[in-house]
């Protein structure tokens, strides 16, 4: 009886979402898989659970990995050409593609897998690394947990502690970002991620978020600082990138800080850029003073 009812206010809540997502109002989409999310939570039962957490998305990531190499995840193929492009035997990924047809990653028709707007997205670099990153260097410290707060007594780990879970299951003694450093390829990964981990949604310097040209880009004096912007632990710069590109007429320079590894790779890749990089360890005194706006975006916690 529950259930029900609380399915019905789920669906009076996806009938109300959908009818803001169909005059595109801003949070209906974010809304909507809410609505969605906690309709499949009244409604799935525990086996049913099990089998999508702990079984399909693990399929997933492999398959996701290895059925489709990038450059092919476009338009639509035939099991023989994929498998042949992927160098996976056809009857193997056959098998493995079937589970992303039921993640509705992609989808099978007329004899051939066909790409979707998510696989085409999840099929470039910067999300490839994500999965990587998601799985191979993050999810090993959450598999531990169990194990881990068993042997420590379920304490938690005391603040800057090397000794935490995710020393634990990389069997390292160093601190998370060192530890980067350390394994190249997951640095590589780390940096993707943070540039795609938020990719897509709305940015504060976007119109209708914040008054960037009220309160930033007017009144700018650059008698008392010439840096309108310093980002501040901003990775390969994807924010400040977008906010140059957006305020093309602004004063001012921007400076995107990092560490070292990240500002080398940046410097490295020789890419056009609207901002400057330096190298800045955040937990040592700023060096750039009176600057129009500091901007610390998700790194309060490191
Ligand atoms: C979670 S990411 C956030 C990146 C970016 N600000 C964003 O919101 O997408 C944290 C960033 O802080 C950087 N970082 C970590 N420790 C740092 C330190 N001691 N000094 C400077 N940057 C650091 C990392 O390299 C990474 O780019």
């Amino acid at each position: 009886m529950m259930a029900s009812s609380s399915v019905s206010s789920i669906l009076d809540g996806i009938a109300a979402a959908g009818r803001s997502f169909g005059e595109n109002e801003a949070g209906s989409r974010e809304a909507l898989i809410e609505y969605s999310r906690s309709l499949v939570a009244a409604l799935e039962i525990p086996s049913e659970f099990i089998q999508r957490t702990r079984y399909v998305s693990q399929h997933s990531y492999c398959c996701g990995r290895q059925a489709f190499p990038a450059p092919e995840r476009s338009g639509w193929r035939r099991a023989s050409a994929l498998s042949e492009k992927a160098g996976v035997d056809v009857a193997l990924l056959e098998r493995l593609t079937r589970h992303l047809v039921a993640m509705y990653l992609i989808t099978y028709h007329d004899g051939a897998f066909h790409a979707t707007t998510l696989s085409n997205g999840l099929a470039e670099e910067n999300y490839q690394h994500s999965i990587s990153f998601c799985y191979d260097a993050a999810r090993p410290s959450f598999n531990g947990f169990p194990e881990f707060f068993k042997k420590t007594q379920y304490r938690s780990p005391s603040l800057g502690s090397l000794e935490g879970p995710f020393q634990d299951a990389h069997k390292t003694q160093l601190p998370f970002f060192e530890w980067l450093v350390a394994t190249l390829l997951h640095l590589q990964h780390f940096d993707s991620f943070m540039s795609a981990y938020r990719a897509g949604k709305a940015n504060w310097y976007d119109p209708g978020f914040y008054p960037v040209s009220e309160r930033m880009i007017s009144g700018f004096d650059g008698s008392s600082s010439d840096v309108l912007l310093v980002d501040v632990g901003g990775g390969r710069g994807h924010d400040v990138a977008a906010f140059a590109a957006q305020h093309v007429s602004r004063m001012g320079r921007i400076i995107l800080q990092d560490r070292e590894p990240v500002i080398a790779d940046v410097l490295a890749s020789g890419k056009e850029r609207l901002f400057e990089a330096q190298v800045h360890d955040f937990f040592t005194p700023q060096p750039i003073k009176g600057a129009r706006a500091y901007s610390l975006h998700s790194i309060l916690h490191d």
